[in-house]
């Protein structure tokens, strides 16, 4: 295992900093009412965080043509280094004909903020059904990524960002750790390897199971769940945070384990999204990532360890970081442990198969996750506030 004392260097070896300066906001603030504006959604807001806080590295914008098209077909930027989903803003032609490339575009939030510049470089037409087929595997609208990119608007706008502020995130600030601080803290604790965790879906036992093996061969354990936008029938973030909490305070061993959200946007591609987060995670410090069951699927769109293969298709020196593949977890009954098919003896009448989809029905048809399933304290937590949030 190759360890690193000092880090394992960022994705394209820099971790990109796009936070404006002091100086800078003043500038681009007394600009504000001169630019022409761009009104961001969800994700495209989380992006923009994303990459000014160097978690997107080596992107220090959104993607021009060269790049969309090369990680589209290739799942390479242009420049040759592994990255498998797009970060594009895409806008309507009525928004996008009097931009002229060249220009400083503000852009604002939802609700109308101004957060952040863009240098317009280029604006460009892409192809939707073609996105949706390479990046999704499908051409179907009820893919909750798909139908993102059909309903998105007909022209990419790409150019280097800049974030006007680095603010507090609104629910979770104690949690809120950028990729140079986990860094900053991975090297402050001694720890040469660490492994990375995704997750949208309230912490269950095989989660906690696949963990627990990854952190007996590293030195520490970052636990990353995502906090951005979310398909709807998702557990909300702060129900996951407090299951979270919990865990770190009865069931974790906190001098090896630290908990901190990543704020991008699910977009439930499957393979290509483990790629991504893999990459993410590596931009955080994190030398190893756990890829277990169906990563980052929806339905039936990918096959069980699809995420996993994906990776054969890298030069693993250009990835950089390490998968940590994992088989389907399940509570075995007849050792009365978590346990899967590498480890255990059972039969598949043994077996108690857990997933996040199956939590959720759980919990909507009004019944507690048992033991096998979650862990008490957790189990108690989501039906408190699964009650509060179907009844709000
Ligand atoms: S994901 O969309 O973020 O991948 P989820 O939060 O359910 O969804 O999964 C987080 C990670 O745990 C993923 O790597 C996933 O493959 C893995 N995982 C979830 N359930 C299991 C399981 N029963 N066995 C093995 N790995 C699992």
């Amino acid at each position: 295992m190759k360890h690193y004392p000092d880090g394992i260097p960022p994705h394209g070896g820099v971790l990109i900093n796009r936070i404006a300066t002091p100086e800078q906001r003043q500038s681009f603030l007394a600009q504000a009412d001169a630019l022409p504006r761009v009104t961001l959604d969800e994700r495209a807001t989380s992006d923009l965080v994303m990459i000014a806080i160097g978690g997107f590295s080596p992107l220090d914008g959104f993607m021009n043509q060269a790049d969309y098209l090369s990680v589209v077909v290739d799942m390479h930027l242009a420049s040759g280094l592994p990255w498998a989903v797009p970060v594009t803003l895409s806008v309507s032609e009525d928004v996008a004909a009097p931009l002229s490339e060249g220009s400083t575009i503000r852009l604002d939030d939802a609700s109308g903020r101004f957060i952040g510049v863009m240098e317009l470089t280029e604006k460009y037409h892409y192809d939707k059904q073609k996105e949706a087929i390479n990046v999704y595997r499908t051409d179907e609208d009820k893919h909750p990524g798909v139908k993102v990119v059909y309903d998105q608007g007909d022209v990419n706008l790409a150019g280097p960002v800049w974030l006007l502020e680095r603010e507090a995130h609104p629910q979770f600030p104690d949690y809120q750790i950028d990729p140079a601080e986990s860094r900053r803290l991975f090297k402050e604790r001694g720890w040469s390897t660490v492994v990375g965790f995704q997750t949208r879906n309230p912490i269950h036992r095989a989660h906690e199971y696949i963990q627990k093996c990854a952190l007996e061969t590293v030195d520490g354990l970052f636990l990353h769940p995502l906090v951005g936008a979310t398909k709807s029938d998702d557990i909300p973030a702060d129900v996951r945070m407090r299951c979270y909490e919990i865990m770190m305070e009865h069931y974790f061993p906190t001098d090896r384990v630290i908990l901190a959200i990543n704020p991008s946007a699910m977009r439930y591609a499957g393979p290509r999204e483990a790629i991504f987060h893999a990459l993410i995670r590596k931009n955080y410090g994190c030398t190893h990532f756990i890829v277990g069951r169906d990563h980052a699927g929806v339905g039936d769109y990918y096959g069980t360890y699809d995420a996993q293969h994906i990776f054969d298709e890298f030069d693993p020196d250009a990835l950089g970081i390490v998968p940590m593949k994992f088989e389907h977890a399940f509570y075995c009954t007849r050792t009365q442990s978590m346990a899967t098919t590498k480890t255990s003896p059972s039969a598949p009448d043994e077996r108690v198969h857990l997933s996040g989809t199956k939590v959720r029905q759980l919990l909507r048809s009004g019944e507690l996750p048992p033991p096998e399933f979650s862990r008490p304290e957790v189990a108690a937590e989501l039906a408190r506030a699964m009650k509060v949030t179907v009844e709000a």
